[in-house]
């Protein structure tokens, strides 16, 4: 009896699935129309230019300063542009060139920094762990190599974990291995889930990925000011929040990222990803969500450390359009596409109100609910902009930031909507025009005067993130598809399962729980670094 009614259960489960088809994320049959074939062309062209110029200038080194033709080393000094341009290199079918990537890759020995530095977890594992390890899939996992690296490398991240804290530190002294003590914030400790746990797939060590995971659970589990809207910054030691600023944007960004990534990624296995980020979706909505007074775009405000809404923006923030638009399609959640196409519009505004074309690095608006900003008030030449354009530039540089041409990518994979085709190819025609430096590209002081010269560094994300989301946008969508991988924040994709029908985790949102706003206390005596290896328990 129990038997046959496994059976007939496990029929009806067949039959169930194969009916219930994979949630889809691109538009069905989408194809990039023939005429915008030399953006393609294009974007791969300024990637050739920029490469060429740091294979003949800075090969080895982390940056080319493309105004000066100096060296920027503080990545670790381990050749950050050429792991971070490994992907892309591969995407755009540069066999040689990724060869010898590989091959310089073999070489790095990761125990020292070229360059004396302490070494940050989060700006090392989503350059060379996600780096490597998409690298390693987009070229057919014909080059172990490059696990065997993002393993090297991880190992000695791994130091920042100590006292069985479940949360790491995100400062590490490669020669000691030992922390530096001191707070982090929640996007350095959410956003190691994903390359962790590739990497565990790739070696079978779980290590990596309970490592991740629990930092995360940590601070998803903690009472948050709103619900699933995590306060910024922790104290390890005591697994804490020690203030209750919320933001999407810089110092918060890829913790809620990752949340939704994370679950598509592992496909539920543990709900709690898919209900945090859902909830600090709602949440977001009712408290976050603020259109302009002008030109009614849409934004994602601050809140501060009091509950003050903060009327701001950055670019780093407007990724959270191409977030929403990813967790809208696997929730099937219409309401949350609806209003990711909203805040997109609100981002590439900042880039068409500008005179070059570009958007900055910081802006600021107003709402119904007033201009309180948390900094300087308007001033009468902003408001004159703002009158004009709906937001205002508070931080007027571009340092070769993707997250708006990053959302753009999405919402055209999402939509099919060629104006967003459009928006891309002026993009580069901006690049092509404002960022020139001789040899290479730049950044800009001033996206809105052009005269106020070039920002003198070429970023390793230029390659990875900025120059890939553009190719891709104009790239064949079947080729690496929002359907089969997930990309990490530095735009390195990775292979994704199938996908399941639904992506509802426990169906509800979580509930509030009592917060209070930590009072900043005088840091104690800093203990002394420790060097414990993982695995040991702490004393
Ligand atoms: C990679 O290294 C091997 C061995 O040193 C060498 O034979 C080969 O030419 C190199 N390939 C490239 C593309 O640099
Ligand atoms: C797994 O990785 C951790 C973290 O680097 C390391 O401490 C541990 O020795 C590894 N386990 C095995 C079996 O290699
Ligand atoms: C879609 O998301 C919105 C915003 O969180 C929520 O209010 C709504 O209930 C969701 N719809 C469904 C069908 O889950
Ligand atoms: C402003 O935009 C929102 C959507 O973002 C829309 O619901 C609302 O109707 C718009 N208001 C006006 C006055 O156009
Ligand atoms: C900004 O807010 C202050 C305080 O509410 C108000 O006095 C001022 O007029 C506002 N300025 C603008 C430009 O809206």
């Amino acid at each position: 009896m129990r038997r046959s009614c496994t059976v007939f259960l496990t029929l009806l489960g067949a039959v169930a699935s194969s009916l219930a088809a994979g949630v889809t994320v691109q538009k069905p049959s989408l194809t990039v129309p023939t005429q915008y074939a030399s953006q393609k062309a294009a974007a791969e062209k300024i990637f050739t230019t920029s490469y060429a110029a740091y294979r003949e200038f800075a090969f080895g080194h982390d940056e080319l300063l493309p105004v000066s033709l100096g060296l920027g080393d503080d990545l670790g000094g381990w050749g950050a542009s050429l792991v971070d341009a490994m992907g892309t290199l591969v995407v755009m079918g540069f066999d040689d060139l990724f060869l010898e990537a590989v091959n310089f890759t073999s070489t790095i020995d990761f125990n020292t920094p070229p360059v004396p530095q302490l070494i940050s977890v989060f700006e090392t594992n989503i350059r060379w762990i996600g780096g490597l390890i998409s690298a390693y899939e987009l070229s057919g996992e014909k080059f172990p190599i490059l696990i065997t690296k993002a393993k090297e490398i991880a190992d000695k991240l791994a130091f920042a974990w100590i006292d069985g804290n479940a949360i790491p530190y995100n400062s590490l002294d490669f020669t000691t291995n030992s922390p530096v003590i001191e707070n982090n914030n929640i996007a350095q400790i959410g956003t190691l889930t994903l390359e962790w746990a590739a990497l565990t797939k790739y070696t079978g060590n779980a290590t990596y990925k309970e490592l991740a995971e629990k930092g995360t659970i940590a601070v998803a589990e903690l009472a948050a000011p709103l619900p699933g809207l995590a306060a910024q910054s922790v104290d390890p030691a005591t697994g804490q929040f020690t203030d209750a600023t919320i933001t999407w944007g810089g110092g918060s960004d890829s913790y809620f990222e990752y949340l939704l990534k994370y679950a598509r990624y592992t496909n539920n296995a543990n709900n709690i990803f898919i209900d945090t980020w859902k909830t600090a979706v709602d949440s977001s909505i009712h408290a976050l969500l603020r259109t302009s007074t002008v030109g009614n775009w849409s934004f994602l405000a601050d809140r501060s450390d009091q509950g003050l809404i903060e009327h701001v923006g950055s670019h780093l923030a407007c990724f959270y359009a191409g977030n929403w638009l990813l967790g809208g399609q696997l929730l099937r959640n219409q309401t949350i596409v609806d209003i990711a196409l909203e805040l997109n519009e609100g981002c590439w505004n900042t880039y068409a109100g500008t005179a070059t074309g570009i958007g900055p690095e910081n802006f600021a608006f107003i709402s119904a609910d007033g201009n309180f900003t948390g900094g300087d008030a308007i001033t009468a030449d902003q408001l004159a902009f703002y009158n004009e354009h709906g937001y205002y530039i508070t931080h007027p540089d571009y340092i070769q930031r993707p997250e708006v041409l990053e959302s753009n990518f999405y919402a055209w994979r999402v939509t099919g909507d060629t104006k967003y085709l459009d928006r891309a190819a002026d993009a580069i025609a901006s690049f092509n025009k404002f960022l020139p430096a001789t040899v290479a590209f730049a950044g800009l002081n001033d996206v809105n005067d052009p005269g106020a010269g070039l920002f003198d560094d070429m970023e390793s994300f230029w390659f990875a993130e900025v120059l890939k989301y553009l190719y891709l946008t104009f790239d064949d969508p079947n080729h690496i598809s929002l359907d089969t991988h997930v990309w990490n924040t530095e735009c390195h994709p990775l292979i994704a399962p199938p996908a399941l029908s639904s992506y509802q985790g426990s169906g509800t949102l979580i509930p509030p729980k009592p917060f209070t706003t930590p009072t900043p206390i005088t840091p104690g005596p800093v203990p002394s670094p420790r060097t414990q290896p993982l695995g040991v328990p702490a004393q």
